[in-house]
Formats: C-alpha cells, sequence, structure tokens
C-alpha cells in the first residue's frame, strides 16, 4: 500500500427521482489497496462502484481517477481510462453466447482492439491464472459450473492488467469451500498484478481475507471506515450490528 490515492471520490451523490441513493459520499482508495465495502441490499453499493466506472452518472461530486475527475471527461478519454479497470460483475455476468475464452479476451479485442489470435493467447494465459484449464476454451459458460463461471469472469476481470479492479459480490451463491478458493485467487491475482481493488461483499469471512481497509455503507454514506483490525475493536453500533449478523441493533432501529 502507498499514501498516493488513485482514486479520490468527493462529496459524490446520486439520486434516482426521489430516492437519493449516495448523498456527499467521499472516500480515497490507495495504491495497492484493497478497499471492501460492506452495507445492507440496496444502500447503493454497487451504484457506488457504476459511478467510479461511468456506468452511471453522477448527480454531483467529483470522481478522480490518478487526479483526471471522470465526471467531466469526454467519452472517448474515459474509455481509455476504463481499459485501466477490471470489472467482476455481481452475478458474474459472461456473455452467454461467447466461448469462455472469448468472453476472457472481450477487454483485449473490444477494448484495446487486440488481434483474436493474440487475444486467445492471453486469454488462456488468464484461464490458467485462475486454475482453469485451457480445455475450458472453447466451450459456452453454460457448460461450467457456477464456480467455473466465477474463475472465468475472474480471469476476463484480469485480461487487461488492470491498474484497480472492482469485484461486486465475488462469493455470493458459492458454497464456502468454493467462495475460500475464489477468495484466494482474488488475493492472488490483484497482488501479482501489482492491482488496487474494490469490492463488495456480504460475506465476512471474505472480508476479513481480501481486506486492507473496510467502509460501511448506509444512508448514501460511508459512515465507517477502519482497518480489519479496527473494524474488531470499533464500538460503532452500525459496525457491530453488521459484523456480527445481529437482528438488534441501529439498523433495525432507524
Ligand atoms: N438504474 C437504476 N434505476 C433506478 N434505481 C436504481 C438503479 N440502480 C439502482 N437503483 C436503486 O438504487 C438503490 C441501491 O441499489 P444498489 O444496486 O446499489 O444496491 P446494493 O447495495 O448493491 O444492494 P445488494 O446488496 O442487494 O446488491 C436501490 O434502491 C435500487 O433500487
Ligand atoms: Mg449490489
Amino acid at each position: 500500500m502507498s499514501n498516493t490515492p488513485i482514486i479520490r471520490v468527493e462529496n459524490l451523490t446520486k439520486s434516482f427521482g426521489s430516492n437519493k441513493v449516495l448523498d456527499n459520499l467521499s472516500f480515497e482508495l490507495f495504491e495497492k489497496e484493497s478497499f471492501v465495502v460492506i452495507g445492507g441490499s440496496g444502500t447503493g453499493k454497487s451504484v457506488l462502484i457504476k459511478c467510479i466506472l461511468g456506468l452511471l452518472q453522477a448527480d454531483s461530486g467529483k470522481i478522480l481517477i490518478k487526479g483526471q475527475d471522470i465526471t467531466t471527461m469526454s467519452f472517448s478519454q474515459r474509455q481509455e481510462l476504463l481499459t485501466h479497470f477490471g470489472m467482476l460483475f455481481q452475478g458474474g455476468a459472461l456473455f452467454d453466447s461467447m466461448t469462455v475464452s472469448e468472453n476472457v479476451a472481450f477487454g483485449l479485442v473490444q477494448g484495446m482492439g487486440m488481434d483474436k489470435t493474440k487475444a486467445r493467447k492471453i486469454a488462456i494465459e488468464k484461464l490458467k491464472a485462475v486454475d482453469l484449464s485451457p480445455s475450458v476454451a472453447d466451450i459456452f459458460p453454460a457448460e461450467l459450473s457456477g464456480g467455473m463461471q466465477k474463475r472465468a469472469a475472474l480471469a476476463r476481470a484480469i485480461a487487461t492488467n488492470p491498474e484497480v479492479i472492482f469485484f461486486d459480490e465475488p462469493t455470493t451463491g458459492l458454497d464456502p469451500i468454493v467462495s475460500g478458493t475464489i477468495n484466494d485467487l482474488i488475493i492472488r491475482c490483484v497482488r501479482d498484478l501489482g492491482a488496487s481493488a474494490i469490492s463488495i461483499t456480504h460475506d465476512i469471512n471474505s472480508l476479513r481475507k481480501i481486506a486492507d481497509r473496510v467502509g460501511l455503507l448506509f444512508k448514501g454514506k460511508l459512515i465507517w471506515t477502519g482497518t480489519v483490525q479496527e473494524m474488531d475493536k470499533t464500538d460503532n453500533p452500525y459496525v457491530h450490528q453488521f459484523i456480527n449478523g445481529l437482528t438488534d441493533g441501529p439498523f433495525t432501529h432507524s
């Protein structure tokens, strides 16, 4: 970890009609840091990363990537910047009609304009990096198990050697053993690339494995941020209720 922020979000606000999802939210992601966002369902975790990726437009606030504000960039400038990002979407979201290797190579071919033969070679290397055999390269995602689909989606997220990788619920729906291996792969891939990561998870075991720092999203703001050690020691009642999965606490009464 270093002290240079690679992403700085300042006073980000995003509403859908009268539903104010993000309310003057600010935070920084440092180089090589793994930051994990936790929070109840529907609190805006996915919206936050979609705003940073430019998939949703913020109403106000700044999103600075290496000092450049993406909210005021042209479409082509933003597209260029996005080639430095990798994304593992909630639910995996591989393209059904493409083979596994075409899925992994998607960003190389579409985003970077690489020729298909070269992209396929890299895709196979990336499949190996997530412990998938080259024999899966030419089959379709539907023929893979859920855990293998996640690995393939992870291979796609790292294909362009991104500087920042976003993981939205990478282990949801997987059994604890497969979740453990996906977490190990995430840690290994992020470390091998020297990348920074922003992850969203409901899974406290995953969080403990992958987080350098944690932020709790509630009512549009990150109401608490700190390291995992600080999380275990804090007397913040929201953090306490969330990490212990308690039915009684401030979330329930506000
Ligand atoms: N494109 C959209 N149009 C309108 N409302 C949206 C849109 N995307 C998200 N929302 C609303 O924003 C709020 C936050 O949604 P978001 O998907 O970020 O939640 P989340 O914290 O990721 O939840 P979960 O843990 O269930 O994935 C919800 O009230 C949702 O209905
Ligand atoms: Mg979500």
